[in-house]
């Protein structure tokens, strides 16, 4: 895992080169076979400098998460990463000079091993990036980020990396102090080289003790000073207060690996570094035991993966390179999705039935390219050159040659059947025909087709160009490789794609669904508003639920619940919502933000506000219900939903469940999904909660059978 070499100056270089994988991870083995490798270099007198250096591509892409995910045993990661500490003490302070040859990115774990060397010179790599992302997953750097991070780049900067995981170039790494050179790539373990052979020149002059010099890092000599000042100065104490009230705004307290980080640096920053890294392992060994750490671990990364795998793609159907699409409807839908396939460098065919209306399509990609050249981010000839992939057109004709129709014109069954018509006129027999219907049925829609196995559901979120997921809906007919086509298709434009049955709602609108309509029915018993949309927010949704709810337009609401009763009769079970809803609509006229009136009152002049009326129509009950159970109600719901999508093979799984949840609908992350939250509390607890609240508000909350079965069986829904 490690290579290890002595050159003739006396330089020994440990080269990172972990076998059978594209990347160095940092866990137990490879951390063993680092310490030996070290410690070799360390003892052998014939050794004046190390280098350590990678064989991939990049330098080290951090820890091992399938070890984090899995470890419980606070003990023995305690003692684990004792070890990890007394390596790194080592190697910074026997005196031997250590540098570090970036060649890559080199991410947390990897970035505290170059912490860890006296030296840090990176390769001048476009793609490598640089920073500490573990909280991004709910952990903190453990093995001494928090520590020397804030004592080389100063407390503040170093927050700011530490605590919103940016990945930051190496022109940023090293104006900020995180490494002190960069060098063309390729002649970084040179330039390593050069810097370790004059400190060992230095070195073996002897000081005026008479013995020889010592390369020590920034606070293992005297009179170190933290830059910029410690904790107890006045910038230390306005970044800590000022940090901890924008934290608290930002995570209404959900995430602690955040927090712990803060806690960290502010204790450890008052501390010498041995002090400072018993802290970071205090808190990381907690970090790494919680459930919410675990559940991002599970979802953001493994579920995620999984999904950008296309675990769930048929087999035996050979991938599919897509490079030219057709777009129907250059509305809103359209002209996002068709900026996103034309930033991927696919050719767009964007119809519209008026020239002006497709060029309107077109003209939003324009505005969008316009704001990212204008900030930097975009060359003008990238910008051209994309613009010039979307052909805005009125003619059917121009559709040959696509490999795919998608169609985002008015949700209306007639209009889309027309177009569907037409537009099979136009493509090759093996094209596929994708609706981004968002509530029509995929299998109703198909029968307008003539070839049904190639028609398939593509449900896309709003702004198209910007959000990660796609729901893609199987119609009764839509066959396998339509399926695995249409997911080549998904990943090919950078999107994640979920994979779900045809059924009212589909997935993520049936479950998001219930989100406001619980918030609806809380407002219906006469719970105060402000504490409804207070307790979404603290729950970790982005937004409250009637704020939500005036998003999307309380007339739409109400129009869904009114097709629904009309569609299924008897069998309508009705709900509060429903009443909720009728009554803003139909009596009162207020439809939502887009009127300037719903739950909120959307003034020209000032900030949003709860409408007072709501007081009238909804008088608030004497007793009102704790936060908590507020927060209970609005995400219990969800969960229960998501089971009976599962139930009734809606869903086809309980990791498309949590991954739709979290990119779809903003569901929040430390909770690890719908799914993930029923197996954080246990299936056990949570069908008690349930049925408890099944007896207080209704029948809705009864839990199914699937969840008493899973008890009886004792099984759960993930193995961790
Ligand atoms: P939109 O009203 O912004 O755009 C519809 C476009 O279709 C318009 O540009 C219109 O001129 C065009 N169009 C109408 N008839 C046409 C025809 N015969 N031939 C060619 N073009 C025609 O609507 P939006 O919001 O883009 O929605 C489109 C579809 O996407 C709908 O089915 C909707 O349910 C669905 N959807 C909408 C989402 C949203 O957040 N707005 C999210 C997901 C799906």
């Amino acid at each position: 895992m490690i290579n290890y070499a002595v050159d003739k100056d006396g330089i020994a270089t440990l080269e990172w080169d972990l076998p059978g994988r594209s990347q160095n991870v940092l866990n137990e083995q490879t951390m063993a076979a680092f310490a030996e490798a070290a410690q070799k270099a360390l003892a052998d007198p014939a050794v004046k400098g190390i280098l350590v250096a990678s064989a991939k591509a990049d330098f080290i892409a951090g820890g091992d998460l399938d070890m984090l995910l899995k470890a419980t045993d606070a003990q023995a990661m305690s003692d684990n990463l004792k070890l990890w500490h007394r390596l790194f003490r080592a190697l910074e302070t026997t005196g031997k000079p250590v540098a570090a040859a970036l060649n890559g990115t080199t991410l947390g774990g990897g970035l505290e091993v170059a912490l860890a060397c006296h030296y840090r010179v990176a390769a001048d790599n476009p793609k490598a990036r640089f920073g500490f992302p573990e909280v991004t997953l709910g952990l903190l750097p453990g093995a001494g980020g928090t520590q020397r991070a804030p004592r080389l780049m100063g407390i503040q900067a170093a927050l700011m990396l530490l605590t919103e995981g940016k990945r930051i170039k190496a022109a940023d790494a090293l104006k900020q102090g995180l490494i002190h050179a960069v060098v063309p790539a390729g002649t970084e373990r040179d330039a390593a080289r050069a810097w370790l052979l004059e400190q060992a020149a230095k070195n073996a002059v002897p000081g005026r003790d008479g013995k020889p010099g010592k390369t020590l890092q920034p606070w293992d000599q005297k009179g170190f000073k933290i830059p910029g000042g410690g904790v107890m100065t006045p910038g230390g104490m306005q970044t800590f207060m000022a940090g901890n009230a924008m934290l608290r705004e930002k995570t209404q307290g959900n995430y602690p690996a955040p927090k712990h980080i803060l806690s960290c640096v502010f204790e450890g920053m008052q501390t010498d570094i041995d002090t400072g890294l018993a802290i970071e392992t205090r808190y990381f060994v907690n970090l790494v035991r919680s459930p919410e750490a675990k559940n991002m671990i599970r979802s953001l990364f493994f579920f995620m993966q999984e999904a950008n795998k296309l675990a769930r793609r048929p087999k035996d159907v050979p991938v599919q390179k897509f490079t030219k699409i057709g777009m129907l409807g250059a509305g809103m839908m359209g002209a996002g999705i068709a900026h996103a396939a034309a930033a991927a460098g696919l050719e767009v065919v964007l119809l519209d039935s008026t020239q002006e209306g497709a060029e309107k399509g077109k003209a939003y990609s324009a505005k969008l390219l316009e704001k990212r050249v204008a900030r930097g981010q975009m060359k003008p000839e990238a910008a051209q050159a994309l613009l010039a992939r979307i052909k805005p057109t009125t003619d059917y004709r121009d559709f040959a040659g696509c490999e795919m129709v998608i169609e985002a014109v008015f949700e209306d069954r007639a209009l889309k059947a027309d177009v569907t018509k037409k537009t099979e006129a136009a493509i090759a027999a093996d094209a596929i025909f994708a609706s981004n219907t968002s509530t029509l049925p995929i299998t109703g829609l198909a029968e307008a087709s003539s070839r049904p196995a190639n028609f398939i559901g593509l449900h896309f979120f709003s702004p198209a160009e910007k959000m990660p997921l796609v729901e893609i809906i199987l119609g009764k007919q839509t066959s396998p490789a339509t399926l695995a086509r249409a997911m080549d298709f998904v990943r090919a434009i950078g999107k994640t794609p979920i994979v779900v049955n045809d059924a009212r709602g589909f997935y993520t609108s049936r479950v998001f669904g219930t989100y406001l309509s619980e918030g609806m029915a809380l407002l219906q018993e006469g719970v105060a508003p402000a504490l409804i949309d207070n307790a979404g927010r603290i729950s970790g949704m982005p937004v409250g639920p009637l704020a939500l709810a005036d998003e999307v337009s309380i007339e739409l609401v109400h129009k869904i619940a009114s097709q629904t009763k009309k569609d299924l009769g008897d069998k309508y079970v009705p709900r509060a919502a429903d009443q909720v809803a009728a009554l803003m609509v139909d009596k009162l006229g207020r439809l939502g933000k887009k009127s300037g009136h719903g739950f909120y009152e959307y003034p020209a002049d000032a900030k949003k506000h709860l409408w007072p009326g709501l007081a009238e129509h909804f008088p608030a009950r004497t007793g009102q219900p704790s936060l908590e159970e507020v927060v209970e109600r609005l995400m219990l719901i969800q969960s229960l939903e998501t089971v009976r999508c599962l139930d009734e093979g809606v869903l086809t799984s309980p990791q498309d469940a949590d991954v739709g949840a979290i990119l779809g609908w903003g569901y929040p992350p430390f909770r690890g999904g719908p799914i993930g939250q029923i197996h954080t509390m246990g299936v056990a607890n949570f069908v008690a909660a349930c049925d408890r609240l099944a007896e207080q508000c209704g029948e809705r909350f009864r839990p199914s059978e699937s969840l008493r079965k899973k008890i009886a069986e004792g099984s759960q829904f993930f193995p961790i």
